[in-house]
């Protein structure tokens, strides 16, 4: 069966972004000029996905605005002749009647704001993407992911290689080695301490999953955080279906800190050749200064 769904859970507090964040939603804070939201978008799109579905909460009303048409915005647009802008508005959805919106009432967690768009998703594996990991890529990750799930027929979910003193941020599992970037896994546990975790192989925002995994999340207890955690219901998965972790192809960014989202506005505006020429002589300046400020 092929992936045609995939849910953005959009629902989080964004707490370290505050005050940034207070009214504004994480997700639609900008890399460059674009909302983190709509690289995940524009990702998944690029995957082949047809519906997707977001999860909001409280305070998101923003996000759904950005992914609506704005016709008094186009048609001012279109009057003054700004026609890359225009094009460039109009891209944001390209099929806005393909977009879903569901509420999560409480952020109860992620495991739970999955949850919520169970009925949506209905009886098919579906793809999760969470806006905050942003990941430069040749091919998109999830189309990457596609292509093994088409010869794995299992859930999986992309991970990345972290230090052992940065385990406490992650899901962690425990695999065995597979192939093709592949590994299956053996355990997983959510957020653990360096000196407990099974491996430094760390699970990031990019998930396939079978609709089994409602009936797990529907059964599950708070966790880690006091949140309702993907990785716990996982875990319960485990006991009767095959998981897989995939090492995907690209450099990736996590937007949910502040110096990652920093290093990624860096690393996406020194991607634009007309960017680049103006910010590789100030950030040469700013880190030379930095140095000399620190020794
Ligand atoms: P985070 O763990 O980054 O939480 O959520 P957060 O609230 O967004 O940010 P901080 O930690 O307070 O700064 C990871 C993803 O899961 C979603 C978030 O919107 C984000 O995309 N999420 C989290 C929900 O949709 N609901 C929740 O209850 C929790």
């Amino acid at each position: 069966m092929r992936i045609k769904k995939a849910v953005f859970p959009v629902a989080g507090l964004g707490t370290r972004f505050l005050p940034a964040t207070k009214a504004m939603p994480k997700e639609m804070l900008p890399v460059v000029d674009k909302p983190i939201i709509q690289y995940a978008v524009e990702e998944a799109l690029a995957a082949g996905i047809e519906q997707i579905i977001f999860v909001t909460g409280s305070g998101k009303s923003a996000l759904e605005d950005h992914f609506d048409t704005n016709l008094q915005l186009e048609n001012t647009l279109k009057e003054r002749g700004k026609t890359d802008l225009l094009r460039t508005v109009e891209s944001v959805a390209p099929h806005a009647s393909n977009f879903v919106y569901t509420r999560q009432s409480e952020p109860l967690g992620l495991g739970h704001a999955i949850w919520c768009a169970r009925d949506i998703v209905g009886d098919e594996p579906f793809a999760v993407l969470l806006a905050d990991d942003l990941i430069q890529s040749e091919v998109p990750v999830l189309h990457q992911m596609i292509n093994e799930f088409d010869r794995l027929r299992a859930s999986m979910m992309a991970i990345i290689v972290v230090e052992q003193e940065e385990t406490s941020r992650y899901g962690i599992i425990e695999a065995e080695q597979g192939f093709n970037g592949t590994v299956q896994v053996r355990s997983m546990v959510e957020k653990p301490a360096p000196e407990e975790a099974p491996s430094n192989l760390a699970v990031i925002g990019r998930y396939i999953l079978t609709p089994r995994i409602f009936d797990h999340l529907g059964r599950q207890d708070r966790g880690a955080g006091n949140e309702i955690q993907l990785t716990d219901a996982m875990s319960s998965l485990l006991t009767e279906q095959p998981i897989f972790g995939y090492k995907f192809k690209g450099r990736r960014f996590d937007c949910g800190d502040k110096a990652g989202f920093q290093m990624a506005n860096i690393a996406f505006a020194l991607e634009r050749p007309e960017l680049r020429k103006q910010l590789l002589p100030g950030l040469a300046k700013l880190v030379s200064s930095a140095g000399s400020a620190g020794a």
